[in-house]
């Protein structure tokens, strides 16, 4: 697909089924993550790929994070934390990696991490795939971090939801660029 096609016709689905990326594809995918902006070459990233029984081990440490997190809130969202990673085929869940670095700040890591995930889904689409990206209940927190044997300077940043959409999306309106660009001529 043409690059602003790609990038004008993305549009979020909460619905995502079969078929998904195939291993040749996720490895394209995963190419044009590691193509994200990177000051002082950093790599500041990792992600980790869930699928088929992955999905259940996601959910017992999405739970299991979560109850040491906020117990009442595990008690009460339960059910729709063990269902949330069969919503998709695939998840790729996104972390920022932070390094100790005299010039770059963790900000500008975690900013790399989000281009990392922008280009996934970016690339997912020009395939297309559909995606969402979510960040839930337990994103920014170590204790998911822990679930996932992750290290201390790690930060989940989101959760990207990939497979194809159940229905046809609808593109919203057309902004009006001058709603948000301030020239300067
Ligand atoms: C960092 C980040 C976190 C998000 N977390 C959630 C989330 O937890 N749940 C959700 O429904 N949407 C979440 N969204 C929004 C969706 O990904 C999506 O952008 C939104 O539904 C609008 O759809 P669109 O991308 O097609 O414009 C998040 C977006 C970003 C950038």
């Amino acid at each position: 697909m043409d690059t602003i096609k790609t990038l004008l016709t993305r549009k979020s689905s909460p619905r995502l089924d079969e078929p998904s990326p195939s291993p040749e594809e996720l490895d394209l995918i995963f190419q044009s993550a590691l193509r994200a902006p990177d000051h002082a070459a950093l790599k500041p990233w990792k992600f980790i790929k869930v699928s088929g029984e992955g999905r259940g081990k996601l959910a017992k440490a999405s739970l299991e994070a979560l109850k040491k997190i906020n117990p009442s809130k595990a008690n009460e969202n339960e059910e729709k934390i063990l269902n949330a990673p069969y919503r998709a085929p695939l998840i790729i869940i996104v972390v920022a990696s932070i390094k100790d670095h005299h010039i770059v700040p963790d900000i500008e890591q975690i900013l790399s991490a989000g281009a990392a995930a922008q280009n996934i889904l970016i690339a997912a689409h020009s395939m297309g795939y559909s995606g969402i990206w979510r960040t839930g209940l337990i994103s920014f927190n170590k204790e998911i971090s822990r679930s996932f044997d992750l290290d201390d300077n790690d930060v989940v940043i989101g959760y990207l939801y990939i497979g194809t959409s159940e229905k046809e999306m609808t593109l919203p309106p057309k902004s009006n660029i001058n709603d948000f660009v301030i020239n300067w001529d």
